[in-house]
């Protein structure tokens, strides 16, 4: 994930970044746009797979397209207008070219099912996130001229023997999807209904992925679900059904810190990331796993949303303030040195001042490396559209975040500075967007690392020893040439 730590940025960078398909040879034209969350990202490479087998090549350049394609994101009202914008826009190339084909597909298709085809004409085909396998019989539809909808959600479908077409990749880095949906019910959170209920990945089809991208030159991968700790292989099916399985089932279940474990002996050389991680499920056991393989990053993104027990409960995120600081404190003594980073959200219903304050107050005790911040948008459906009053005024919102945005940018700025004098292994994974003559790359506490160019590649590890940084930045210098 990039490193951004405010919502202006993150309505630019994560929402509004495009995936652009390679030029293809195929004879139609497919272009796809990815809102959202990396799980968009990565559905999109398995969209793309799928059309592939039926004659589809992919266009940077949407006025050329046979079939546009947006991947959408609910999760806050901004996200949904950004979506709605872009529809209009393509719409008046549509006018122009009237058998190009619009498809949107995501939480945005699930959650407005055939209204944005029906009421709003803005499209030609809906499909929710775990039905693109009938994409080759809907675009069969619009192509005979007729509107085509598929939102039904699965109690088994992980994409498991899809091969993603990597998209808009640099070569280095890539995304394995290893769960599909949530049971956690978050009171604010729209994906439970976008996204349907939780079902984990068969672990083979996870390693194997894995083996593929390293044999294919990439050197980092990272594990993607809602909720990485609650991955659990039983054979198939929906982790609330684990309970009806059969014992000799039972007996071979694969948990998360199982499957960490299964993918960092498959893949010795490759570095190995996931996300999200959810404090009610994170066991001791994936903490002592990370700490045991080298090749897993020191790193967890570990949302928390609020500091006060008060709102925590309200949100039914399954742990309180102090459930939370203990799960850090064996964080920071099973991993030492260990980056960690956060969501938050200013201006639940109810939220006070002193609830705000425990926030401020939680962030001074973790000292996070970065964090994504919203403000609550209310998403309609939700128990707490249904049941709370969104009774935080816009301002007050708006100003509570301002004021952890400013705390976590001073953070970030002393946890960068900590790394000043030391030595950090780094995989390069392009050239410095500020400039031509310097490299970026991670480190493996997922810190953005700048340096000038000698003669790497992208792709290679390299040791720079840090001399100096920004909030958002290590600046170095090579030491291993
Ligand atoms: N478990 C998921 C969470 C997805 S939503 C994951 O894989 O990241 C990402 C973040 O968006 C949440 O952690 C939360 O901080 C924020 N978010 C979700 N619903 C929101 C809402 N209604 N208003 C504001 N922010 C929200
Ligand atoms: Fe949403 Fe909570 Fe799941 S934030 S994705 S319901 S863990």
């Amino acid at each position: 994930m990039a490193n951004l730590v405010n919502e202006k940025e993150i309505n630019e960078s994560r929402q509004g970044e495009t995936v652009l398909l390679e030029d293809g040879i195929n004879e139609k034209k497919l272009y796809i746009e990815s809102y959202g969350c990396q799980m968009n990202f990565s559905d999109s490479e398995i969209v793309a797979s799928i059309l592939s087998k039926e004659g589809y090549g992919t266009t940077r350049n949407m006025e050329e397209a046979d079939l546009v394609l947006l991947n959408t994101c609910s999760i806050r009202d901004k996200a949904e207008q950004t979506v709605r914008k872009r529809l209009t826009s393509f719409n008046k190339i549509k006018n122009e070219r009237p058998e190009m084909k619009i498809g949107v597909l995501g939480c945005m298709a699930e959650r407005l099912k055939s209204k944005l085809l029906d009421e709003e004409k803005l499209v030609d085909l809906v499909v929710g996130p775990d039905a693109y396998r009938d994409l080759p019989n809907l675009v069969k539809e619009i192509d005979a001229g007729r509107k085509a909808v598929n939102v039904i959600l699965s109690k088994e479908e992980t994409y498991a023997d899809v091969n993603p077409v990597r998209l808009g990749s640099n070569g280095v880095t890539a995304f394995v999807s290893i769960t599909r949906g949530c049971d956690n019910m978050c009171t604010f959170c729209v994906v439970p209904f976008t996204r349907g209920r939780e079902r984990s990945r068969n672990p083979e089809t996870i390693v194997e992925e894995c083996q593929q991208l390293w044999t294919n030159g990439y050197k980092e991968v990272t594990l993607l679900g809602q909720n990485v700790d609650s991955y659990l292989w039983y054979g198939g099916g929906l982790k609330k059904d684990f309970e009806k399985a059969s014992e000799a089932a039972k007996a071979t279940a694969v948990h998360f810190a199982g499957l960490l474990e299964k993918v960092a002996l498959a893949v010795p050389g490759m570095r190995i990331r996931f996300s999200t991680s959810n404090p009610q499920d994170m066991s001791d056991d994936v903490l002592h796993t990370i700490a045991r393989y080298g090749n897993i990053c020191n790193y967890i993104h570990l949302p928390v949303q609020s500091g006060s027990s008060r709102i925590l409960e309200l949100m039914n995120r399954g742990h309180n303030r102090q459930e939370y600081f203990d799960l850090i404190d064996r964080v920071k003594k099973i991993i030492p040195d260990c980056g960690i980073s956060h969501d938050m959200i200013t201006g639940f219903p109810t939220e006070t001042e002193e609830d705000h304050r425990e926030t401020l107050s939680l962030m001074e005790y973790v000292k996070y490396d970065f964090g994504y911040m919203f403000y609550y948008s209310e998403r309609p459906n939700t128990y707490a559209a249904r049941k709370m009053e969104d009774d935080v005024p816009l301002e007050i919102k708006k100003r509570r975040l301002t004021e952890i945005i400013d705390l976590q940018q001073q953070h970030s700025l002393e946890r960068n500075q900590e790394q000043i004098g030391k030595v950090e292994e780094v995989l390069i994974e392009g050239t410095s967007k500020k400039s031509e003559d310097d490299w970026f790359g991670r480190s493996t506490r997922n810190t953005v690392v700048v340096f000038p160019k000698g003669n790497e590649k992208p792709g290679d590890f390299v040791k720079v020893k840090i001399h100096d940084c920004t909030a958002a930045t290590l600046l170095g210098e090579r030491i291993d040439e």
